[in-house]
């Protein structure tokens, strides 16, 4: 059986009492039994959700692959492992894209999460140019050999993966249940090539990009989307937790 995900990408979004307040209305309506919650507010709430210690653990949207140093305005993978964040974004379009981060960057920011014992949710997609020449598949799979290919089967265990089409991201358009599903068997198709069978099975393959919970149903019904990784629609504690009810 694979784990069932739901995770809130709240981006750069909510002041700290929006923060405090969707966190705690999440934190407490929350069923376990549906799925398992997760969510990744603005780095600066952090600490201050992880104290309320509640039922959903809290991660990072970024960090930095090195312990300390000169690198301003960056939070290093061991600050973020001492704060008791156990979960960390990494490969996030919007950090590919704007941020310029490699797939070889992302490599390293993979195995310093890792080293921490941080669960790295490992984002991959296409942009619609890619997919209009039908790149999709070769896109995507190359971007996990280059992030995460080298890793041993025991640190994959620990990996969720998100896949999520730039195009789908914020621009209300959703992937189709046949796209959703053509693209996650691949994922799941090229895990189990790499890293053996097993783990291929049972290794967590989110949606993202325009999931909300009119769609999440249908999309969440496909056989190998494990659940999502919802941005805008997670900033609402009722459509974050009726999204999570739709398995
Ligand atoms: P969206 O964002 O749900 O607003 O499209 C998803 C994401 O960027 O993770």
């Amino acid at each position: 059986m694979r784990k069932k995900i739901v995770a809130g990408n709240w981006k750069m979004n909510l002041l700290p009492e929006e923060a405090l307040e969707l966190y705690r209305k999440i934190d407490s309506d929350y069923f376990a039994d549906a799925c398992e919650l997760l969510v990744f507010p603005p780095a600066v709430y952090v600490m201050e959700l992880i104290g309320q210690h509640g039922k959903v653990p809290v991660g990072v949207q970024n960090f930095h692959p090195e312990e300390s140093g000169a690198f301003t305005g960056e939070i290093s993978v061991s600050q973020v492992s001492s704060c008791g964040a156990k979960y960390a974004l990494v490969g996030h379009s919007e950090r590919r894209m704007i941020f310029n981060e490699s797939n070889d960057f992302l490599k390293k920011k993979i195995n310093a999460a890792l080293a921490h014992d941080i669960v790295p949710l490992v984002c991959c997609g296409e942009p619609m140019e890619i997919r209009d020449v039908e790149g999709h598949v070769a896109f995507v799979t190359n971007q996990l050999a280059e992030t995460i290919g080298h890793l041993t089967v025991s640190e994959l265990e620990r990996c969720i993966i998100a896949y999520e089409p730039v195009w789908a991201i914020g621009t209300g358009r959703t992937a189709s249940i046949d796209q959703a599903q053509e693209m996650h068997a691949s994922i799941r198709q090229w895990l189990k090539n790499h890293f053996g069978e097993h783990v291929g099975a049972v290794t967590p393959i989110l949606y993202g990009g325009s999931c909300n919970a009119s769609n999440a149903s249908e999309l969440f019904a496909c056989p190998d989307v494990d659940g999502g990784l919802i941005g805008g629609a997670s900033l609402d504690a009722a459509s974050f937790l009726k999204i999570a009810r739709s398995f």
